[in-house]
């Protein structure tokens, strides 16, 4: 062994013993006859002083030649410091080592940067050298984390009698919506696997199979527009269950949730989680996965305004809209650039403007649209909005979807200028009752809101053929500080409902048969009313860190664009591997 101890081990109850550490070297500062380093591993550093007088000529010319990312092995004594050379800023720093061996192990290039917690080195370059920037203990920090995320879950999931099983990476497309990450095969002519968005299909034949009970920490695919939140590869907590129905899955994952945050982070999940509909979601919040450590909750006003003189509000519920607003206590002060940045910002989401009331501190109101209003409505509308002195009142009138995308985002806009969100604070929300159909306008037909096997709810039965998009799911999300940190849902287990629904989806049979064949023949030889959720692991550690970003928490990230700048990943690849292939290249003029 190159050690006897870790670095961040070193501590007084050491001292007076001799120890050897390995690691890399942190700093180093020469003061006269000594030089003075601190040595860095996993587990922390600690102050290493050469005298040449305790490690001898030699040695001491030796450490002259140290320099940052040095890889050394050092033997000492561990010595206490005076009291007034206490550094209390890290975990040994009451003690250091008086060096009287010292191995180089490895000698380092001068690094593209300098290795330090919150370092402000851009994003780019500390990707392009990952395996430097993971050196950062804030950055390992975040995988030890993660490491104590998985041995919660396993055992969580082992202890209430779920199997972990693996399921093949090399599949059939799966149908999580998204586009799939194509493999082409070499055996195959003009064949193609797809990696799986998720395990879902196979999850549910192991229902078939009688595992009764299955999880697994799994990578899934999605080649989708990414953002903040998103990879095209991350890491599901897969599970699913027989025998059950939406309350047996949301008991049980209740309590993985309490277990997961008490084993990791400390944090007392209050059990039962809040559950509220997809419809009063939407209604109070504008999303369906809501951020509920605030209120700035949506109002209709549709009924005040329905009848008005300003044609923006009146029309857009004549044309089967709505006027919605949200209440920003304490923005009354805003001035117009303030405002205007604010009606930029809906506009990103669809919306054709923002109305505003602004109420002075002193109560004086002001807005562009008063006079539209009698001052009878205008007092209507601030008493449905709670407006008081100070207050900003902030509208839109659209179509539903536009109105509840565009108030939900701003609340959320307006909640991160205010600084009054508390990332330490730690809101979970079951959102249930998911409608079971959405409109796809690009293709002009009905598509599934989770994916085609899940269940109606059994009070909508009817509605599957009558009227498709008012029947409700039984599916649910469950959510976290306005993230999607799961999904799921019971699944159609009876081959009847089944076909019914690819009807609803406008399949034909053979387009269902061809597509999941093998699924719909297995549901025949005897299946098991099923269930299940998986949830994105690297989701919940970036909150449960406060990150803002999934690569933070992932060990070798893409970027937005979905490349690896540090392999280079995707890249050209030799004529003689297409070829075998039997890919040609189309190269775009
Ligand atoms: P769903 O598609 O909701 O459900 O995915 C489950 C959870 O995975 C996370 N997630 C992602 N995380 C990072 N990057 C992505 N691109 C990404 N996409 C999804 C989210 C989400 O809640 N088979 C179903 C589950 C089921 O029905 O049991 C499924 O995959 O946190
Ligand atoms: P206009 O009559 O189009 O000039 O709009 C008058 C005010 O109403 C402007 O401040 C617009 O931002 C706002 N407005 C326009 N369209 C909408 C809308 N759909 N919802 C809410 N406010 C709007």
């Amino acid at each position: 062994m190159n050690r006897t101890h870790k670095c961040g081990h070193i501590n007084e109850s050491l001292v007076n013993n001799e120890v050897t550490i390995s690691g890399w070297l942190d700093s180093r500062r020469n003061l006269g006859g000594l030089i003075f380093t601190y040595i860095r591993d996993i587990s922390g550093n600690v102050q290493v002083v050469f005298d040449e007088d305790v490690i001898g000529t030699e040695g001491f010319e030796l450490a002259g030649k140290l320099r940052n990312e040095f890889v050394v092995q050092i033997k000492g004594d561990v010595v206490m410091r005076e009291e007034k050379d206490f550094n209390l800023d890290v975990a040994t720093g009451k003690v250091e080592i008086h060096a009287k061996e010292l191995i180089i192990l490895s000698e380092a290039e001068t690094p593209p940067f300098h290795i330090e917690e919150g370092t402000k080195v851009n994003e780019e370059l500390r990707l392009k050298y990952r395996y430097m920037d993971l050196r950062r203990p804030d950055v390992q920090r975040n995988f030890i984390l993660r490491h104590k995320v998985y041995q919660s879950v396993r055992n969580f999931f082992s202890n209430n009698e779920f199997l972990e099983v693996e399921t093949p990476m090399l599949t059939k497309s799966t149908p999580e919506g998204a586009r799939d990450y194509l493999v082409p095969s070499r055996v195959h002519d003009e064949k193609f696997y797809a990696l799986p968005q998720s395990p879902q299909i196979f999850k549910q034949l192991l229902m078939v199979s009688g595992f009764d009970r299955y999880f697994q920490i799994t990578k899934c695919f999605r080649d989708e527009d990414l953002r903040a939140d998103r990879q095209p590869e991350f890491t599901q907590i897969d599970t699913e269950m027989s025998f059950v129905d939406v309350d047996d899955v949301l008991e049980i994952h209740e309590r993985h949730i309490k277990q997961l945050f008490k084993d990791t982070v400390g944090v007392d999940v209050q059990l039962p989680i809040q559950r509220m509909t997809f419809k009063e979601a939407m209604e109070r919040y504008g999303s369906d996965k809501p951020d509920i450590r605030f209120g700035m909750e949506l109002q209709n006003i549709s009924e005040l305004v329905k009848d008005s003189e300003f044609g923006v509000f009146s029309g857009a519920i004549a044309n089967g809209g709505s006027v919605r607003g949200i209440n920003a206590k304490g923005c009354g002060n805003y001035g117009r650039k303030q405002i205007d940045k604010l009606v930029d910002f809906v506009k990103d989401y669809r919306a054709k403007g923002l109305a505003w009331i602004a109420i002075t501190e002193e109560g004086e109101v002001k807005s562009q649209i008063s006079k539209f209003f009698s001052e009878e409505e205008l007092k209507a509308i601030i008493e449905r909005m709670d407006g008081q002195n100070g207050d900003l009142l902030l509208f839109c009138a659209d179509k539903d979807s536009v109105v509840f995308d565009s108030l939900g985002a701003l609340r959320l806009h307006i909640a991160k200028q205010l600084e009054i969100l508390d990332p330490k604070e730690f809101k979970f929300l079951w959102v249930t009752e998911f409608p079971l159909f959405e409109y796809d306008e690009d293709n002009d037909r009905y598509a599934a809101m989770h994916h085609p096997f899940t269940m109606v709810m059994d009070e909508d039965l009817e509605l599957l053929e009558k009227d498709p998009l008012k029947a409700r799911a039984k599916a649910y999300d469950v959510t976290l500080n306005g993230y999607e940190i799961g999904g799921g849902s019971i699944r159609i287990h009876k081959r009847d409902i089944q076909e019914k629904m690819f009807a609803a989806l406008g399949f034909s049979k053979e387009e269902a048969e061809a597509q999941f064949g093998f699924l719909m023949n297995a549901f025949k030889y005897g299946t098991p009313p099923h269930g299940g959720l998986a949830y994105g692991l690297d989701r919940i550690v970036m909150l449960m860190l406060g990150e803002n970003n999934i690569r933070n928490v992932i060990a070798f990230p893409k970027t937005k664009e979905a490349s690896c700048l540090m392999t280079d990943a995707p890249s050209v690849v030799d004529t003689k591997q297409l070829d075998e292939l039997g890919i040609t290249i189309k190269k775009e003029d």
